[in-house]
């Protein structure tokens, strides 16, 4: 710790979702003394930039906490396994972005729009939720208050930028190749992206969902506190760069005006909403920006006080890096971070 900042550690810091993060903590100012950023040995005497300069990238190892208040993983489920005890049992705070630890109910799993108040539960670790089910629960909350929650049916169109730099890199490789008629490769992705559609997110479950709809299934129902909310998702990978979209129906117990719901969303934090149909955002729209966009809202005559609408949210941001500043930033509100 130090006295004008914190010791802010990012694992990952090389990644897709570790450039987001400094990003993030640099433009929202948060009170970084000195950044740690930590990734493999592959990046080894690499630099990242930070607020201008160039930060010498550390090899992650056991070591790596000791002089950290905070750090940020993003380097895949199996680090954050070993490392984010580590860095616990060192007196660290570790926002996890990997799915190990979402679902253990001593862990918080916060949307800091949802459920803020999940972070009173003591714990060293806090999980960041995966990607599409943050953008999808800053999307229901508002109208969950307005008329309850009943049943939830989602597809998403995520962008490659969900499989991290490998899967923008296959995305481009596999264009060009396709372009210049040459036979593409595909090693990150099941199938080959450019020009297609992958109905495949993460490995297959034994009911037949992939574990990336788990996640949104689960997820959902912890981060809203309704344990029991019925809630089906289909997740689908898209040949877009950054930007997950998502269809989603909703049925409420009580009868919701598309006017209520318009005004209930318009007045939420963290929303966009795009009244006007022709008006309905893109993937493009939402690069680069932390709010989640809500457009093509109707009513669903097939079912009663149902909604059917449209979200769209940069992944690397809100549905990653922004999501897991905020985060720290209720940590540091909450007085667990001295500095
Ligand atoms: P590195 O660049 O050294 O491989 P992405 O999701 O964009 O693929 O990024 C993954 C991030 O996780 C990168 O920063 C990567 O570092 C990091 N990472 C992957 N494996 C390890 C590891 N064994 N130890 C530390 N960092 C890792």
């Amino acid at each position: 710790m130090s006295t004008n900042g914190l010791v802010v550690a990012i694992v990952g810091a090389t990644g897709a979702v570790g450039e987001e993060m400094r990003a993030v903590l640099a433009e929202r100012r948060f009170p970084v003394s000195r950044l740690v950023p930590l990734a493999s040995e592959r990046s080894a005497g690499q630099t990242v930039e930070w607020r201008g300069e160039d930060c010498l990238v550390q090899v992650l190892n056991e070591d790596s906490f000791h002089e950290v208040d905070i750090a940020l993983f993003s380097a895949g489920g199996s680090i954050s396994e070993k490392f984010a005890p580590i860095a616990a049992d060192c007196g660290c705070y570790v926002v996890d972005n990997s799915s190990a630890f979402r679902m253990m109910p001593e862990i918080p799993l916060v949307v800091p729009e949802v459920n803020p108040g999940a972070l009173e539960q003591e714990s060293m670790i806090i999980a960041n939720p995966n990607c599409s089910t943050i953008q999808e629960v800053v999307a229901l909350q508002p109208l969950h208050a307005v008329a309850g929650l009943k049943r939830v049916v989602a597809s998403t169109y995520q962008s490659a930028s969900g499989a991290g730099r490998n899967g923008m890199d296959e995305l481009r490789d596999q264009t060009i190749d396709l372009l210049n008629f040459r036979e593409p490769k595909n090693n990150t992705f099941s199938r080959r992206l450019a020009f297609d559609t992958i109905p495949q997110i993460d490995v297959f479950q034994d009911d037949g969902f992939t574990k990336e709809e788990h996640k949104m299934m689960f997820e959902t129902r912890k981060i809203m506190e309704l344990p029991d909310l019925p809630v089906c998702a289909t997740c689908v990978r898209v040949p877009v760069f950054l930007g997950h979209a998502m269809s989603i129906n909703a049925e409420f117990e009580r009868p919701i005006s598309v006017e209520d719901a318009m005004s209930a969303l318009e007045n939420a934090p963290g929303v966009i909403l795009h009244r006007d149909p022709a008006d309905f955002p893109v993937a493009a729209d939402a690069q680069g920006a932390d709010d989640v966009h809500i457009g093509r809202l109707r009513v669903d005559p097939s079912a009663p006080n149902a909604l059917t609408f449209w979200v769209v949210a940069d992944n690397l941001r809100k549905g990653a890096a922004t999501n897991a500043v905020q985060i720290a930033e209720l940590l540091k509100a909450a007085g667990h971070l001295d500095g």
